[in-house]
């Protein structure tokens, strides 16, 4: 039903990429579908047991909140994913203008993600240019939008702080060096993970975990085909899909705009244009904006968008609340407990 669905959509607009994703997806899903939930439900719940290092995660999050990070010193990670918004960003595009006051260096002309969930993503950024967190990580350090540096220059800096010195002690039993800062930092990556939302529950098998609203909610989640394209265990984050697939949304330029080309950017195919990596939904409640340039500054303000340029559909304003509702019912405190 839901891969009818989905092929009827591509045949609509999914680019040729997409359309492998989809075809995937349909048989993906199949096969990791979790024994725990509920038989037929597009979603599953996020797994409660990702194996990750705590003291090892722990210094990561030291680093990541670090601005000894960047070359200037005035970066981190946290600069643009924070713990108040859900380890994204209140900014519609994170530029490193608008994160630390230096105009001189404009950062990525995008809305900055959740890190909450990030090993489960099939790939990275909204072009999904790149495949893995480690060689995502490699490239943050050396874009100058982000932290603008040397992986050498990092550690230098680090292996200059007797604090540093002592905090890798401590976990590695000798002095920072490229390999042990790269683990620490991906290490506190794993551990961003938020398995024990009402949702999860109400997966699991907690039927009064989820309120009325969210009960409904869910209901039109599935019945109007947002499910068909936010599914899996992120409420998406496992395919590429146009951003306004009924009607044009963006509309066609001669040259790419920076920032909305999408996948164009890691594919460099023209038709991948306004193609984006679908965004997974746990703890959206927490990430205003919305969208790949934040541009939608609420849920209901994205909801509608969704139904009217994805769907072709219109909403009540009963069933924008009861969505609203069922997207809170993602939200949830991340595992670790210590971003
Ligand atoms: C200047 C702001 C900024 C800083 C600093 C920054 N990021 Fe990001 N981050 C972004 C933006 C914007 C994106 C989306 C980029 C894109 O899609 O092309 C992103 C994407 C990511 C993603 C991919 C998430 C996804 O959903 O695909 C990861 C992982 C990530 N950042 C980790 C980090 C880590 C680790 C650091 C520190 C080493 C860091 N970021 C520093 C702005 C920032
Ligand atoms: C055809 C695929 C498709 C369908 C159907 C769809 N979406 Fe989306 N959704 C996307 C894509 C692609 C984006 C990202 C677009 C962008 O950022 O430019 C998105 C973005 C979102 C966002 C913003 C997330 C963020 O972090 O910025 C929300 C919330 C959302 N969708 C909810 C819904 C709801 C609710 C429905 C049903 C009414 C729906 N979507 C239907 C593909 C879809």
């Amino acid at each position: 039903m839901r891969a009818i669905a989905l092929t009827a959509l591509c045949a609509l607009s999914c680019s040729s990429d997409s359309a492998v994703s989809a075809g995937h997806f349909s048989e993906g899903w199949e096969a990791s579908r979790s024994p725990a939930s509920p038989s037929g439900e597009p979603i599953e719940p996020l797994p409660r047991d990702a194996a990750f290092d705590q003291p090892l995660a722990e210094l990561g999050r030291a680093l990541f909140t670090s601005p000894l990070l960047s070359e200037d010193g005035r970066v981190s990670c946290a600069s643009c994913h924070a713990i108040e918004h859900g380890m994204a960003d209140a900014k519609p595009a994170s530029g490193l203008a608008a994160a630390s006051g230096l105009p001189e260096r404009p950062g990525p002309a995008l809305n900055s993600p959740t890190l909450y969930n990030v090993r489960y993503l099939f790939k990275l950024n909204w072009s999904g240019k790149f495949d893995a967190l480690p060689e995502h990580l490699d490239s943050l350090v050396h874009n100058p939008r982000v932290l603008g540096t040397t992986w050498e220059a990092l550690v230098a800096r680090l292996a200059d702080s007797p604090e540093w010195r002592q905090a890798f002690r401590a976990v590695f039993g000798s002095a920072p060096n490229v390999d042990r800062v790269r683990r620490a930092l991906l290490e506190y990556e794993l551990s961003l993970v938020t398995p024990d939302a009402p949702f999860d529950r109400f997966l699991r098998g907690d039927a009064g975990a989820l309120s009325p609203d969210a009960a409904q909610g869910y209901a039109h989640f599935k019945a109007h085909g947002c499910s068909s394209c936010h599914q899996g265990m992120l409420v998406g984050g496992n395919m590429f899909q146009r951003l306004g697939i009924m009607r044009p949304y963006l509309e066609d330029t001669t040259e790419p705009q920076l920032g909305d080309s999408g996948r164009y950017e890691a594919t460099g195919r023209v038709e991948d244009r306004h193609v984006f990596r679908v965004p997974g939904l746990r703890n959206v409640e927490l990430t205003a904006p919305y969208l790949h340039d934040g541009s939608a500054p609420t849920l209901e303000s994205v909801i509608g968008i969704m139904a009217t340029y994805q769907l072709g559909r219109s909403l009540t304003p009963e069933q924008v609340r009861q969505i609203v509702a069922f997207l809170r019912s993602l939200t949830a405190a991340p595992r670790s407990a210590s971003p």
